[in-house]
């Protein structure tokens, strides 16, 4: 991102713990620390003192439980703002957005607790005005692909921009090659396009030459978790109502951390089930996911129970 001026957080990396500590005293407070590699969405940390910055990066590289992602440690500017996502299509020439999402990371009502891999999403965010729309393709999404392709990588299939949006500008956090998880299941079910058409124009590499249209409507899913995710949690417990929930008109059931055994559905993992409704006005997909949520039951499930406040609010 430095490299394409992609606008993004501040940044340098480490492998000596020494240098990190160091840069943390010069930069001060809030300030984020990251294992730089794959820890399972548990290696950041948004540290509010030096101290604990300090302590995450002596966490990060003397706990062995980072592994190789612990070997080297980025330290970042803390943004400040919203959170949405907007994934893209990619056929290697051609970027296409699909509609802006918002997912909740923290585990508990009002963005507290630990951080997980989200416990509900609602799109179109309207967080993500027209203007964030125009400047995230001419600033953002337009140089990744050019990037992608100075780089000389024919990317074909979703990129997964994380943005932080503070007073009308986004930046980019993080960056996926895959849907999101839980958004993914509130923007694939406003595609009027058929996928299948939007995988192959893809594939072809003719996206271009292709019109995706989306539903004029509004989306929202609560993620059942297991009781105690996502620090420790049971697995194993029956689950039962997700043909009740579905019976509704525009709600659809995911599965996710579920098994089957002997005919009966289990909970086996932390984000269980994640539900979705669709409507006309955020009230009412709030009210109908919530109500879908109401059917259905396994012991200890957790959620959150705000899910959607902030498009209200806006
Ligand atoms: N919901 C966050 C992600 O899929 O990365």
């Amino acid at each position: 991102m430095q490299k394409y001026q992609i606008p993004t957080a501040e940044y340098e990396s480490f492998t000596e713990a020494d240098k990190a500590v160091e840069y943390i005293k010069r930069k001060g407070a809030p300030i984020v620390v990251k294992a730089s590699g794959l820890a399972a969405g548990k290696g950041v940390i948004v540290a509010q003192t030096e101290a604990e910055a300090v302590e995450a990066v002596e966490i990060i590289m003397k706990d062995e439980k980072f592994g190789d992602a612990g070997e080297k440690v980025v330290v970042e500017e803390f943004l400040e703002g919203e959170e949405a996502t907007i994934l893209a299509f990619c056929d290697g020439q051609t970027v296409v957005p699909m509609i802006a999402s918002q997912d909740h990371k923290p585990a508990y009502d009002g963005g507290k607790g630990p951080n997980t891999g989200g416990m509900g999403a609602y799109a179109p965010a309207p967080v993500v005005t027209e203007q964030i729309k125009a400047d995230f393709k001419t600033e953002i999404m337009e140089p990744t692909l050019k990037a992608l392709q100075s780089e000389g990588l024919e990317f074909k299939g979703i990129i997964y921009f994380g943005l932080m949006i503070k007073d009308g500008k986004a930046k980019v956090l993080e960056y996926n090659v895959r849907f999101g998880d839980p958004e993914a299941q509130v923007v694939l079910p406003l595609l009027e396009t058929d996928l299948v058409d939007v995988m192959e124009a893809v594939i072809e590499g003719n996206l271009d030459q292709l019109e995706i249209h989306w539903k004029q409507q509004k989306a929202l899913c609560v993620v059942m978790a297991s009781g105690g995710y996502p620090i420790e949690y049971e697995k194993g417990k029956k689950i039962t109502g997700i043909k009740a929930a579905e019976a509704e008109e525009d709600i659809i059931v995911f599965q996710a951390g579920t098994s089957l055994e002997n005919g009966k559905l289990l909970t086996d993992g932390g984000r269980v089930l994640a539900v979705t409704a669709l409507g006309s006005s955020f009230q009412e997909v709030i009210d109908k996911a919530y109500a879908g949520v109401e059917k259905i039951d396994f012991a200890d499930f957790q959620i959150r129970n705000d899910i959607g406040q902030k498009a209200l609010e806006k």
